[in-house]
């Protein structure tokens, strides 16, 4: 990819130079940072067909975890499917356990008014599947099947470094704030997709009213994806 686009660059170059113009500066893309992330690579091969998530979101992810394996806390996922992020996520983190909610047949009630998907949608996966493919880190991987918040009822007590909010509509993603916000430890991260797409805008719309009295703001991270990092209690 990265030899092709050097050999049309050099063509231009060759065809501007006579008018003495000059093509704009060639600004480092993202395959050519994460080519040379070989663990991402190959993990990237594995859930191929399997996430939805797109690459530099996915790229995004896997240095979180990394980042904050040795952070105190476990890390989570609320949002699933097929287990392809949280296959990136527990393979990054090796020493991390790693708690999963989903339904795992498909999207709860949603808001007609603010969500575009509609109940039932994702139900093309199968928890055994999901289970199989993850088999792998299965010693780490806590599953809780149903709908959240519901499925984090015993958890009160936990804190976590990494949660992933890949839920897609308005309640979902108030819910997972709603928990998982006060049990972040300092530093500690929440990456959400979805954020400002056209298609999910109930994502935007709760992390804007949950953190309007919070000194938290969210960084953008990718197209459709930012992050909230804990700030520290001020004394
Ligand atoms: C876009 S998919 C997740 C994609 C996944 N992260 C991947 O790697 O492809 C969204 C998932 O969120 C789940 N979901 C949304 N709200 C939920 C809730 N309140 N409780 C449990 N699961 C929920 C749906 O069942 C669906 O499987």
């Amino acid at each position: 990819m990265t030899s092709i686009r050097h050999v049309v660059r050099t063509f231009l170059s060759a065809c501007l130079r006579p008018a003495r113009l000059k093509l704009a500066p060639r600004y480092i893309d993202w395959p050519d940072i994460w080519a040379k992330d070989a663990a991402f690579i190959d993990a990237m091969a594995k859930i191929e067909g399997v996430t939805l998530v797109p690459r530099e979101r996915c790229f995004v992810l896997h240095q979180l975890a990394r980042t904050l394996e040795g952070s105190n806390g476990d890390f989570a996922e609320i949002g699933v499917y097929k287990g392809g992020t949280a296959y990136l996520t527990a393979r990054a983190a090796p020493g991390k356990t790693i708690h999963l909610f989903d339904t795992f047949e498909g999207m709860p009630e949603v808001d007609a008014g603010i969500d575009a998907h509609r109940t039932g949608d994702f139900a093309d996966t199968r928890y055994d599947d999901v289970r199989s493919f993850l088999a792998p880190f299965r010693e780490r991987i806590a599953f809780h099947k149903g709908f959240f918040p519901a499925t984090a009822a015993g958890l009160e007590e936990k804190t976590f470094a990494l949660v992933y909010v890949d839920v897609d509509i308005y309640q979902s993603v108030k819910d997972a704030l709603a928990f998982f916000y006060p049990r972040l430890v300092p530093g500690g991260v929440m990456l959400f997709d979805d954020f400002d797409s056209p298609k999910c805008q109930g994502v935007r719309k709760a992390i804007d009213e949950f953190l309007a009295d919070k000194p938290e703001r969210p960084v953008v991270t990718a197209y459709y994806q930012a992050m909230i990092i804990k700030a520290a209690a001020v004394s």
